[in-house]
């Protein structure tokens, strides 16, 4: 893994927005997730575009996961809070055919999970994740397979917690069941880009980057990976013992 810490969530996600425009090919598939870490990110590309150094035009992106059950037009619905960021609001050339989410409203959300898997296949050139304090990425919680395939998962109620700024803090209006891509979906990513902002995150960066690889800490996964830049502010790298050496490597 390369480790990029930057005093600013706005840093480090300035460096993460270069990193993809330069990575990614023409026609490219890139791999997005949703979460506030993101945002600023999105921001950069959109800024990108607007000053024609930089298109998804041609390009797909395909969402790490989506919650099963979420009313269509709800702001909170992943496909919705993607249009909004890559599409609308000047967009990023992306073409809202060209956003791919897993069918959350499906009859049957396994036969979904199934479908969306095989519509990924091969994997994607470039994904951006995000990270749990509990250690996801899509929405893999602990103790799951690190060989999943996208699959309909069970919220922990940590996430669940976590996600409730985003329905009025009512734990109860966040859905408890999602369409997630699996580890070794995420893993068939060419590239991976993670972001993770805030001391509360420092657990689960120091875990997943210099802990063991366990389903307890799902990003571990990554450590398999060879090729992976994790990019965090000061606050999410306080737990990392070798946070000094990783600043002399950048
Ligand atoms: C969400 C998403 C993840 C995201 C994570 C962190 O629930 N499913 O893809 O990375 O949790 O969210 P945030 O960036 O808001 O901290």
């Amino acid at each position: 893994m390369r480790i990029i810490i930057r005093d600013t969530a706005q840093e480090a996600s300035r460096l993460a927005a270069s990193q993809i425009i330069t990575s990614l090919p023409t026609n490219g598939r890139l791999g997005v997730a949703t979460g506030s870490t993101p945002l600023a990110l999105y921001g950069f590309l959109r800024e990108a575009h607007a000053a024609g150094e930089f298109t998804l035009e041609g390009c797909s992106a395909w969402a790490l996961d989506e919650y099963v059950q979420i009313p269509e037009d709800h702001p909170e619905r992943y496909r919705n809070v993607l249009l909004n960021e890559l599409v609308e609001n000047g967009g990023t050339g992306l073409a809202a055919d060209d956003l791919h989410t897993p069918d959350g409203a499906a009859e049957d959300p396994e036969q979904a999970a199934r479908d969306y898997e095989s519509q990924i296949a091969p994997g994607v050139d470039v994904q951006i994740l995000g990270l749990g304090s509990n250690g996801h990425i899509g929405f893999n919680e602990p103790a799951g397979s690190l060989s999943s395939r996208t699959h309909v998962g069970h919220l922990t109620p940590t996430t669940r917690s976590d996600n409730a700024r985003f329905f009025g803090n009512d734990i109860d209006a966040v859905p408890s069941l999602c369409i997630t891509q699996g580890l070794a979906t995420i893993m068939s990513a060419r590239e991976i880009v993670l972001l993770a902002f805030g001391e509360g995150k420092a657990e689960a960066i120091a875990q997943i980057v210099e802990g063991g690889v366990a389903q307890r800490w799902p990003g571990s996964i990554l450590q398999h990976h060879e090729n992976v830049t994790v990019y965090v502010d000061e606050a999410a790298a306080s737990r990392l013992d070798l946070a000094d050496y990783y600043k002399t490597l950048n």
